[in-house]
């Protein structure tokens, strides 16, 4: 086997050297064990054995063997002069616990007078045992002989030893190919000198496996990682690291690093962890390409055992904390091990995450599958836990025969005939199922998703789902669950469906909200307002799959998580936990989707990277998360970040336009008050804004705004400050500084802000001017000049190059921007849209000034020939086909003229969009500068937080 490792424990060796038998002793009446300079193998001492005079007779030790180890014994014998040849023996004698003695031979050798021979073999033993005994025995009943060098080496637990192939000793070390493919040792190395060179391959799987069965232990956790480099002709490819496994005979293939970009040149390490969670009979580890067979180099693979820290016993169970029942998603690895003690112990329900769909329970039309199915719900009810049943009837996860060639009364009939089979199998096992999952999309007119369930039956999949699922099951809760419920127009989109539905009589008992959070956004309260919303419906609510990804774009990647960040989640936790606890009154359960980090769906949606969304980290141990929701005491103080544009404010109670130009930070509630906070920096001091919900007057009602430590109190009734419909507004102008803390009190509560204020430069604001539409041409018609004209001049790429004047006009509910570009040399080489000679808009609805694109959120890119492409959420889905536009090329440059439309909000006068301007300057192949209107951060593509705004006029 390829390099294993220095052994466990250390080898035991007897040499005699001291002149004592070193434990050694007789075995049977009147023998002799004698330490003797006489004989000696090496060094100058050995152990004679004689007045022996049975074949049994001999040397013998307490065997320093423990029970579950593998040793490798060996020894050396020699017969005393003269003595006629035998058989000389290693045994070991036992008596197991309840049994009789038995005898078990380890080695066995014929030896003569004329010179050492060497004994080898292997021990193992597993049943407890007493008087375990080592003793060499002779064939010859009086032979007398001499031994020495004997040594015994425990052996290592092959599942627990590291492999490593470093090809420097010039072969494939264990690597062979997968089909065709070519594996030669050759000189391309990442370290060393020698590498291995695979040529020849059939097919994108095709390629060097390394067989590992035997190497990995059931519920064992291995970290894997292996060097790879593409051969010298290929340009481009990617690779990653497979592993397949059969048991039963049937082989499945999972991914344990996805094919990455392998830039050409270049040695890339593909490093992953893998837990093997099934009886296996065979098991492969090989390096695979997304797709072609190019050829390409490997070197310095290594496979580690990982492990296990044992879970905390030490700390409060989540489920204890809580005054709902707690659950987890889960699925068959996460029962084996640390996972599946981590799981039974912090939680009182549980949610098979793949096991109970569409996909895995009916793969083929009639043939059901529930051997994982079963075995998850099992493991929950043995161990004292609810069961969610997750899903019956989805767009994802959902073979293609449960559509293929199907009327509606064909798919309706599939669909019966799979929730009752599931429903009834699982009858008084699971208390609540997701019925139907995701159905909603509210950029849709009617709100509805354009699934092939709603194409082929309308609303009647949802009726016939909730109708069987009643029938086959009366006890069980029926939920509609979907992700985005906090978001207003996802949020009244679903609330219209199950107020018609329940009008209707379909046996809706809840709603499910997904919760799948990032770090940054929504705030709790638009989690509260969901909860309080539905509440009015009267509707069992759950939450189901609640998870907090550390990033809020779907591009970036950390190689490691900042602590500062964890913290922040921590506190984010303890904000949602608090709405929970809040409104425990109208929430049966809240359920994570994921007992811990590395098993998070997050590690591979909606791209490969490293996240840590959930309450336990890789090791399984405890996370600032967890402590937010368990004890929030015992997170470190979160030292939260506020820019504070340059602006200068009327102090007089009465909101300002220039505090429109950005959100208010929230200051999360605490019994019944919360509040939003903003600051503007000028010379004169720091322009200070609370914004308080708090709906009853008191004497104790006031806000503090201590800035480098000066502390200005402002209370509820004192002058300027303004009644709002939901509380109070104060504005104050305070000193300059950067350490703030904003305290909103209340009889018996206080919230606060702390932090640090940057100032920043303005936001700039322009406006766009009410007018007919005007035609798409390229042509800068009259109409134009109404609007007032802006000019790109931040650059955040390079400081000089193309740039644009640019003027808005609006009409109805589209929006329309007209860009007059400098740009004398145009191209269209690079291969992506964004280095291209274009102009980018940028829209946001709502002004949000979200970290991170929201649905509606829009970055809009139109070329110089009028080519279109869009940016925005993961699927573009609420900005695709919003926008139109004409490009014309003119002496000096280009005209874009684009129509953007904006159906999630009304437009009106006063109305503001976050905005911004773009213009990408290509020269050649290659985008040699851009500059915009007001983003300085260059970050503009994913995040909208630093754009400008525009206001619609009259
Ligand atoms: C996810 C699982 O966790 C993944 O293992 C699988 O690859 C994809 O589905 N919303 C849902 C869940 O309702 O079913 C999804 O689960 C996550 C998003």
């Amino acid at each position: 086997m390829p390099g294993l490792s220095a052994h466990a424990a250390a080898d035991l060796t007897y040499d005699f050297e001291d002149g004592t038998a070193q434990g050694w002793g007789p075995r049977g009446d009147g023998v002799t064990v004698t330490a003797t300079a006489d004989a000696a193998r090496t060094g100058t001492g050995g152990l004679l054995v004689g007045g022996r005079t049975a074949t049994w007779h001999g040397a013998s030790i307490p065997a320093p063997f423990a029970r579950g180890v593998g040793y490798d014994v060996t020894a050396y014998a020699r017969l005393v002069s003269g003595q006629p040849a035998a058989t000389i023996a290693m045994t070991v004698q036992r008596t197991p616990t309840g049994g009789s003695t038995t005898y078990e031979r380890v080695a066995a050798a014929t030896v003569t007078d004329g010179g050492w021979v060497r004994l080898s073999g292997s021990y193992l033993f597993t049943a407890e045992s007493a008087d375990v005994q080592l003793y060499v025995e002779s064939s010859d009943a009086t032979g007398r002989y001499h031994l020495d060098d004997i040594v015994i080496s425990p052996q290592g637990d092959p599942t627990r030893e590291p492999i490593t192939s470093d090809f420097e000793d010039g072969t494939a070390q264990d690597w062979a190919s997968r089909a065709a493919a070519t594996l030669e040792p050759g000189t391309t190395a990442h370290a060393g000198t020698r590498g291995l060179t695979v040529t020849g391959r059939s097919a994108s799987w095709d390629g060097p496996a390394l067989n590992v069965l035997g190497r990995m232990g059931k519920g064992d956790k291995y970290a894997l990682s292996v060097w790879v480099r593409l051969g010298p002709e290929t340009p481009a490819g990617r690779l990653g690291l497979s592993i397949e496994r059969r048991s039963g005979g049937t082989p499945s293939y999972e991914r344990i690093v996805t094919p990455k970009e392998v830039p050409a040149g270049e040695w890339v390490q593909l490093s992953g962890t893998y837990t093997l969670a099934y009886d296996v009979e065979f098991l492969s580890l090989y390096v695979e390409s997304d797709t072609g067979t190019f050829p390409f180099h490997l070197d310095d693979f290594t496979m580690r055992w990982i492990e296990p820290k044992p879970v905390q016993t030490d700390i409060p169970r989540v489920r204890d904390a809580v005054p709902f029942t707690m659950g987890s998603a889960f699925t068959r690895p996460d029962t084996l091990g640390v996972h599946g003690e981590l799981l039974a112990r912090h939680f009182g329900s549980l949610t098979p995450g793949n096991e109970l769909k569409w996909d895995a329970t009916e793969p083929r039309e009639g043939e059901f599958t529930f051997t994982d199915g079963d075995y998850l719900v099992d493991f929950a009810t043995s161990h004292g836990m609810q069961v969610r049943g997750h899903t019956l009837a989805w767009h994802s996860q959902t073979p293609a025969w449960v559509f293929a060639g199907a009327s509606k009364e064909v798919l309706l009939q599939r669909l019966e005939t799979h929730v009752r089979t599931l429903v009834t199998r699982y009858k008084g096992r699971i208390a609540a199922w997701d019925v139907v999952n995701e159905v909603v999309d509210e950029n849709q007119p009617d709100g509805l998703r354009r699934s092939p369930w709603y194409e082929i039956t309308g609303l009647d999949f949802i009726r016939t789902a909730f109708r069987v699922a009643r029938e086959a099951d009366p006890d069980a809760k029926l939920f509609i669950n979907d992700y985005n419920t906090e978001f207003p127009r996802k949020r009244e989109a679903l609330y219209d469906l199950v107020e018609r539905l329940k009008a209707e009589g379909v046996p809706i008992d809840g709603v499910g909200h997904q919760l799948h959070l990032n770090i940054e956004h929504p705030p709790a309260s638009a989690v509260e307002a969901t909860i309080e919303r539905f509440a009015t419906l009267g509707v069992d609510q759950q939450v189901t799959e609640l998870d907090v990804s550390v990033y809020t774009d779907f591009v970036s990647s950390y190689d490691t998580i900042p602590a500062e960040l964890l913290v922040r989640q921590g506190h984010r936790y303890k904000e949602l936990f608090d709405v929970f606890r809040r409104q425990a009154d109208r929430l049966g359960s809240v359920t994570v989707w994921g007992e811990s980090d590395d098993v998070s769906w997050l590690r591979t949606w909606p791209i490969p990277r490293l996240n840590a969304p959930l309450l336990f980290d890789d090791d399984l141990q405890a996370k600032p998360a967890y402590w937010g929701v368990v004890d929030p005491s015992r997170l470190a103080p979160l030292v939260r970040r506020l820019e504070a544009p340059a602006g200068t404010i009327k102090v007089d109670g009465r909101r300002d336009l220039e505090w429109d130009l950005l959100p208010d930070a929230p200051i999360a509630r605490v019994g019944n008050v919360s509040a939003g906070f903003q600051a503007r920096s000028s010379a004169a001091g720091l322009y200070v804004l609370a914004e308080v919900t708090d709906p009853t007057a008191d004497q104790a009602d006031r806000v503090t705004f201590t800035v480098d430590g000066t502390a200005r109190s402002v209370g509820r009734g004192d002058r300027g400050v303004t009644r709002t419909a939901t509380g109070y507004r104060v504005e104050a102008l305070v000193g300059k500084g950067t350490d703030v803390d904003v305290t909103v009190r209340d009889r018996g509560t206080a919230i606060s802000w702390t932090g640090q204020v940057t100032a920043v430069p303005a936001i700039r604001l322009t406006s766009a001017v009410r007018r007919a539409a005007p035609v798409l041409d390229g042509v800068v018609d009259r109409a134009w000049g109404a609007a007032p004209e802006i000019r790109t001049a931040t650059w955040i790429q390079g400081s000089s190059g193309a740039t644009a004047k640019v003027r808005s006009l609006w009409s109805g509910s589209t929006l329309y921007v007209l860009a007059q570009v400098a740009d004398p040399v145009l191209s269209e080489e690079p291969a992506n849209a964004w280095e291209q000679d274009s102009v980018e808009i940028f829209v946001d609805p709502g002004n949000g000034k979200t970290k991170g694109y929201e649905d509606d959120d829009g970055q809009y890119r139109v070329s110089f020939t009028g080519r279109v492409t869009v940016g925005g959420t993961f699927d573009a889905g609420g900005v695709r086909d919003k926008v139109r536009a004409a490009a014309r090329a003119v002496p000096g440059g280009y005209v874009v003229e684009a129509a953007i439309t904006l159906p999630t909000i009304t437009l009106a006068e006063g109305t503001l969009l976050g905005f911004d301007v773009q213009v990408n300057d290509a020269v050649g192949a290659a985008r040699t500068s851009a500059v915009t209107w007001n983003d300085a951060t260059g970050r503009g593509y994913l995040d909208t937080g630093h754009w400008g705004v525009l206001r619609l006029s009259g």
